[in-house]
């Protein structure tokens, strides 16, 4: 009995010990299992070469993004075309200051400029003196911009309008603050009957006494008499380069260091009919010139102060190529017929030589004239956009392809058909792909390009963004879905050439689609999280991507590249690791760059862009709310273990000490 009890004690020892070694190891092997890696080959032998041209921009004329955005000019509507050359009569949003007894406003077709020839005519009935008193602060029109002008104190504003008169001119333009209230600067034009007899054109400098983000802009008399007016514009004189960007909003495209920018649409482009289409001819030139058009996809007049030569001009001042899509016959419900379409293949072959025609071609000598000889560096074009599956698309393409490629045969020429599942059945340098999905499946496709051929054209991803309920108008969930998206585009950067996020702009007063990459209004800004993904790709650009594995087991979604860069301006080089955590749990990582001697040291910059909450936006209130966090490191080794934070993504900045 006692061997036995002895037996069994030393049976049962021996089992606690086995089963500590089972547990021990079965944790061991658990905590294993558990451990996230990620192994970088940083040697020279394995690294594939980025498109120089890989992240872009896309600038399409929609939520206002021009016309009352980047654009500066402070008035709306001009020319007073707003209603469209058939339709004089729609002023909106000038405004009558004044009653019947005093003034009578209306259209007329007099403008001394063919293209538009509508004018505002103010008759006015009262006086300075007499029975017929004009109110104190005078009677004519005010134009409150777009939603509010942003007058800012000690700025300068060039103020340019034609006029004429039926009698002696006593006309005050005024900067006036919020609801009419405060003057903000003035200058009052006076001249003779005679002076004023038939148009001419008035220009004045007005300095702001004081800051009023919601201003208008006033033109006033108190003298009876007939006035025609046309063509009113109120520019900022603090532009970038003086071009007419707005300054911060032309920094917020510049911080992300474009390499192109596709322009001027999107559906802008196409039109819910042709004759609303963009056509670049009608948006160069003087712009008292230009007629203007209204843009029936978006729903909003646009007076073409940011025509064609504006959008080259934005690419040049960014140092982004300019990627040029226009309109082949086709918008949303009409077509033009094939054997038609002759005169639209002559135009853009017209626009291409108005880029980069010499300046003494007949196009050429209309850029050089607008003040710039040096030709733009047009080197693609898109025909359409997204008219693949329109009966005319094959068809009308192939006359744009035929004649573009043999007139110049360095342009690269972007398809609307996706090839990325199969071969097209017609020539391209670059198809056209556009994502608008959900944050589970923006990641998902991540894997799209894996699988597409290495042959044929490339992919040009020019329009991908979360939308939906996941988007908010700009949430981190939807961030974090395009960044394991971009990811994936990086890895496939063999077969992409390009990649641009859509809507670039939203005008807050005018949210014609959300979610966008900036939002701004009168004087504010900020970018949604989307932007700042975008910011975390900015050096992948003509980068060398370097190959990486990573094994996991857990439960949060992870995805990961790594590239190699320079910043040539201060001659360093960099490894750079992105991780996107794109799951609940916080996530332990071991990171390891091979390819670097034992003991090599770096310094590293830790970038991380998370949230307490997956639906987090950033607002006019919290700008800031969802933007990148930074921390340094120094002498760090090649392997090091890092804390993903759940739903973020983290970017890692070795510099190679
Ligand atoms: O980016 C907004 C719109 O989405 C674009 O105009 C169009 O190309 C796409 O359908």
């Amino acid at each position: 009995m006692g061997s036995l009890k002895a037996l069994c004690n030393v049976s049962l020892l021996q089992l606690f010990i086995v089963l500590c070694l089972v547990f021990q190891c079965f944790a061991t092997r658990r905590h294993a299992d558990l451990r996230t890696t990620l192994v970088v080959d940083a040697s020279d032998a394995t690294g594939r070469p980025i498109p120089e041209t890989l992240f872009g921009i896309f600038f399409e004329e929609i939520n206002h993004a021009g016309a009352g955005g980047l654009w500066a000019e402070l008035v709306s509507n001009r020319g007073f075309e707003a209603g469209g050359p058939n339709t004089p009569s729609n002023i909106d949003p000038w405004t009558i200051i004044g009653n019947e007894s005093s003034i009578i406003v209306e259209t007329d077709r007099t403008s001394c400029f063919d293209r538009n020839k509508v004018a505002l005519r103010l008759e006015v009935l009262c006086d300075s003196e007499g029975d017929n008193i004009c109110p104190n602060e005078g009677v004519g029109v005010y134009n409150p911009g777009f939603w509010g002008m942003n007058i800012e104190q000690g700025k300068k504003y060039k103020v340019i309008f034609y006029v004429r008169s039926t009698e002696s001119l006593n006309l005050t333009v005024s900067l006036i603050g919020t609801n009419g209230v405060g003057n903000l600067a003035s200058s009052t034009i006076t001249g003779t009957a005679a002076d004023f007899s038939s148009w001419t054109k008035v220009e004045t400098l007005l300095v702001a006494k004081a800051t009023d983000h919601n201003s208008r802009l006033q033109l006033t008399t108190n003298t009876k008499g007939v006035i025609w007016l046309d063509q009113v514009s109120a520019m900022p004189q603090d532009t970038y380069k003086g071009h007419g960007f707005r300054t911060e909003l032309f920094e917020m495209l510049s911080a992300l260091k474009p390499k192109f920018i596709r322009f001027p649409g999107g559906c802008f482009v196409e039109g819910e009919w042709l004759r609303n289409a963009f056509r670049w001819k009608a948006t160069v030139g003087p712009w008292e010139e230009r007629p203007g058009h209204f843009g029936d996809v978006w729903m909003y007049w646009t007076d073409d102060g940011l025509g064609y030569f504006e959008f080259l001009q934005l690419a040049e001042d960014l140092g982004a190529i300019p990627i040029w899509v226009f309109n082949n016959g086709v918008s949303h419900n009409d077509e033009v017929d094939t054997s038609a379409v002759l005169p639209l293949v002559q135009e853009a072959l017209d626009g291409i030589e108005f880029a980069r025609g010499d300046p003494t071609s007949k196009w050429g000598s209309l850029r050089a004239a607008m003040g710039h000889p040096e030709p733009f560096d047009l080197r693609y074009v898109a025909v359409g956009n997204e008219d693949c599956g329109k009966p005319k698309y094959r068809g009308n393409y192939l006359k744009f392809y035929h004649a573009i490629r043999t007139a110049y045969p360095d342009i690269q020429i972007i398809s609307n058909c996706d090839g990325s599942s199969r071969a097209l059945d017609h020539p391209a340098d670059m198809y056209d792909y556009h994502v608008y999905t959900n944050a589970n499946d923006m990641f998902s496709r991540a894997n799209t390009f894996d699988r597409t051929s290495r042959n044929g054209p490339k992919a040009f991803v020019s329009e991908y963004a979360v939308t939906g309920k996941d988007a908010g108008t700009g949430s981190l969930l939807a961030a974090l879905a395009e960044a394991g998206f971009l990811i994936g585009l990086e890895k496939n950067s063999d077969v992409i050439e390009m990649v641009s996020y859509a809507p670039l702009f939203v005008n807050a007063n005018d949210r014609r689609w959300i979610p966008d990459a900036i939002v701004f209004d009168s004087y504010q800004m900020y970018g949604t999280p989307s932007y700042w993904v975008q910011k975390l790709f900015v050096e992948s650009s003509g980068a060398t991507f370097l190959p990486s594995t990573l094994n996991t087991t857990s439960s949060n979604q992870l995805i990961a590249s790594a590239i190699s860069w320079k910043d040539s301006t201060e001659n360093k080089n960099y490894i750079r690791i992105k991780v996107v955590n794109f799951g609940r749990g916080t996530e332990t990582i071991d990171i390891s760059i091979d390819g670097f001697p034992v003991g090599q040291q770096f310094g590293c910059t830790k970038t991380v862009l998370t949230s307490d909450n997956v639906m987090d936006e950033n607002s006019f209130a919290q700008p800031t709310k969802v933007v990148p966090q930074t921390s340094s490191a120094v002498n760090v080794e090649s392997k090091i273990q890092a804390i993903l934070s759940p739903f973020s993504v983290t970017s890692f900045d070795f510099l190679i000490l």
